[in-house]
């Protein structure tokens, strides 16, 4: 099918995979991606974002949701932003071929090379002026897929580079020591262990660095946000 045979076809209903916005009828839940987009580079984007982490179950449009996202702060140019999946992290059983799916899952969101990483604290010259002109913003889908061994690896080399940028406060975000400006952590169980716990979240020292009290929340789509979908088929259909 060529480009424009492509545009033209008529748009349908989606069910899985992910949306196409020109080929597919959708929600645009924009309030949903503003607040993703606002985590991410925080309240002043020239210091710092956050580090998050949103769990929601199976098909709630949490990829949908971050793709926008980073499709929107990449137009932006003064980021450097890579969503990725860790899904083959799934079948990993060392700490090097873990890492390699992060590597690898930059590699090819970026389109350049990045160097091995052989040990944890290799994550730290990463994130680094050696390897990003800009300040980056990552988002790793299927987060939970990761080994149970590795995770709270990756959850505190991620927390003290929040905290050496919060020392580093009086900088712009592109001049800190790690240029890992926002992070989000998706998938569809909580990793940090205090996400479910009632009462005081972020009192595990885990979830020390993440905002677990901001974590997005993804709900499922309203009934006026299926309807709205319904309602501009019938207009395109007549
Ligand atoms: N904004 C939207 N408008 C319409 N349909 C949507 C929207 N977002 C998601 N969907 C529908 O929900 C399905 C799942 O979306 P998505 O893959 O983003 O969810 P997910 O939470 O990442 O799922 P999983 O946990 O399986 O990875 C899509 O295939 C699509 O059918
Ligand atoms: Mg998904």
């Amino acid at each position: 099918m060529t480009w424009s045979s492509r545009r033209a076809a008529r748009r349908r209903f989606s069910s899985y995979g992910p949306v196409d916005t020109e080929l597919h009828y959708y929600v645009p839940r924009q309030e949903l991606v503003d607040r993703a987009c606002a985590e991410l580079l925080g309240e002043d984007p020239t210091r710092g974002g956050h580090y998050i982490t949103v769990w929601a179950p199976r098909q709630r449009g949490k990829t949908w949701v971050f793709q926008q996202a980073v499709e929107r702060i990449r137009a932006r140019g003064d980021f450097e932003v890579a969503l990725l999946t860790m899904q083959p992290a799934e079948t990993e059983t060392t700490a090097e071929r873990t890492l390699d799916v992060l590597a690898r899952g930059l590699r090819y969101a970026l389109g350049r090379e990045f160097p091995e990483l052989a040990a944890w604290r290799d994550l730290e010259n990463l994130f680094t002026s050696a390897w990003f002109s800009r300040p980056v913003i990552l988002v790793l889908d299927e987060f939970d897929a990761v080994g149970e061994p590795f995770i709270g690896h990756f959850i505190s080399q991620f927390r003290s580079f929040y905290s050496r940028r919060a020392t580093e406060a009086k900088r712009e975000s592109g001049q800190k020591s790690c240029l890992l400006h926002g992070l989000a952590l998706v998938g569809v169980r909580g990793v940090l262990g205090a996400e479910h716990a009632r009462g005081s979240p972020g009192s595990t020292s885990l979830t020390t660095g993440f905002n677990v009290q901001r974590g997005l929340h993804i709900p499922n789509l309203t009934f006026p946000e299926v309807e709205s979908m319904l309602r501009w088929y019938e207009r395109e259909s007549g």
